[in-house]
């Protein structure tokens, strides 16, 4: 396969289902046969390359001829039909959590671990959002030292919890700063406010989120990063931040650290007095590393700040770019 035949959307109402049909217009525009599935079609219509596409009921029937199945819905959809789809000869890569910590099932960051592709059927999940940011520049560091301990605080974007989380922003906002929860989606109000939970707190006092984080980071990485995070959710629309602390085996000088990032796929360093911001990275495909610096008091410690786009580079291109690096052995565009 050189280009993909018969691509089936599954979420494709939701933000990740609707920026992957804006990323795979980009990238794929002469696509014919694209079917956009969610839970019910409803009489609904979404875009795909200047195109209106009916929403279809996801069903086996519907995905029984895609040579390319992307999962954009929930863990439990995945479940149900991801490994049948890959059984069938789908490659299918799927954004849900369901299989990212499968030891059968690759999880990849196509920069960093592309090769774990095949070409043809095969299912493959792509990281969590914060994760896919967070690995790019870790990555580029391990090609030239040993980590030796990581500490990352995220400012997540409330896209990245869903539609249902926009729309109770965009309804507290519209009361005004100070009022009610206005939804299902955060147990307290998102704006004008600060949340110290992404996610299920768990008993030993982190959360799903946070876990997210260190686990599929150091299954990308292929190494211990002795990793703790705090998730955090912000009342930013798209685009999720972290500050990272990182140790290494011995100390680096910043600027051979911007080096080493800016020669790494996917990444653009930001130059000091400049930083990036959400708002400046929402519609693009880069991860974006500012504030370099070494620590004050540690000698082998750096701080970094990170930036990306949660929707694109955390969701829906990274999953494209696992599409094309299947077709192609590598990934076109990063
Ligand atoms: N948002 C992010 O930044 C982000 C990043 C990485 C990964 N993810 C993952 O990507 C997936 C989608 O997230 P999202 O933010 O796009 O969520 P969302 O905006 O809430 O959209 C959910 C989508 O899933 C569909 N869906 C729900 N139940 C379904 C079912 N039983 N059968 C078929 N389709 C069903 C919905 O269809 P209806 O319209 O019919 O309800 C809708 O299209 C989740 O697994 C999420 O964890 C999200």
């Amino acid at each position: 396969m050189t280009r993909p035949s018969r691509v089936a959307v599954v979420g494709a109402t939701g933000l990740v289902g609707q920026t992957l049909l804006t990323v795979l217009g980009e990238r794929f525009p002469g696509l014919e046969h694209v079917r956009a599935l969610a839970e019910c079609g409803g009489g609904r219509t979404v875009q795909f390359a200047g195109r209106t596409l009916p929403v279809e009921a996801i069903s086996e029937e519907a995905l029984a001829e895609a040579d390319v199945v992307f999962l954009a819905a929930t863990s439990a959809v995945s479940e149900r039909f991801g490994p049948w789809a890959a059984a069938r000869g789908a490659l299918v890569v799927d954004k849900s959590s369901r299989f990212r910590m499968d030891p059968e099932v690759p999880l990849v960051v196509p920069e960093v671990n592309g090769h774990l592709i095949q070409r043809g059927g095969q299912l493959v999940a792509s990281p969590n959002c914060s994760t896919i940011a967070l690995v790019l520049p870790l990555h580029a560091l391990l090609r030239h030292r040993r980590v030796t301990r990581v500490l990352v605080s995220t400012y997540q974007a409330v896209s990245g919890t869903g539609r249902e989380a926009l729309m109770q922003l965009e309804a507290e906002m519209a009361d005004g700063l100070g009022g009610e929860v206005r939804g299902t989606a955060y147990p307290k109000p998102i704006a004008g406010n600060v949340l110290a939970q992404c996610d299920h707190l768990d008993d030993a006092g982190y959360t799903l989120e946070e876990w997210k984080l260190t686990r599929e980071s150091e299954k990308i990485l292929g190494t211990r990063l002795r990793l703790s995070a705090t998730a955090v959710r912000v009342p930013v629309r798209i685009g999720h931040a972290e500050a990272v602390y990182v140790e290494l085996d011995r100390p680096v000088d910043p600027e051979a650290v911007r080096d080493w990032l800016r020669a790494t796929p996917g990444i653009v360093v930001v130059e000091d007095p400049d930083y990036p911001t959400p708002r400046e990275a929402a519609g693009s495909d880069a991860v974006y590393v500012g504030r370099v610096r070494r620590d004050l008091h540690e000698p082998t410690g750096l701080h970094l700040f990170i930036v990306a786009d949660n929707l694109r580079k955390g969701a829906a291109t990274n999953a494209v770019q696992i599409l094309e690096q299947s077709l192609f052995g590598e990934s076109v565009r990063s």
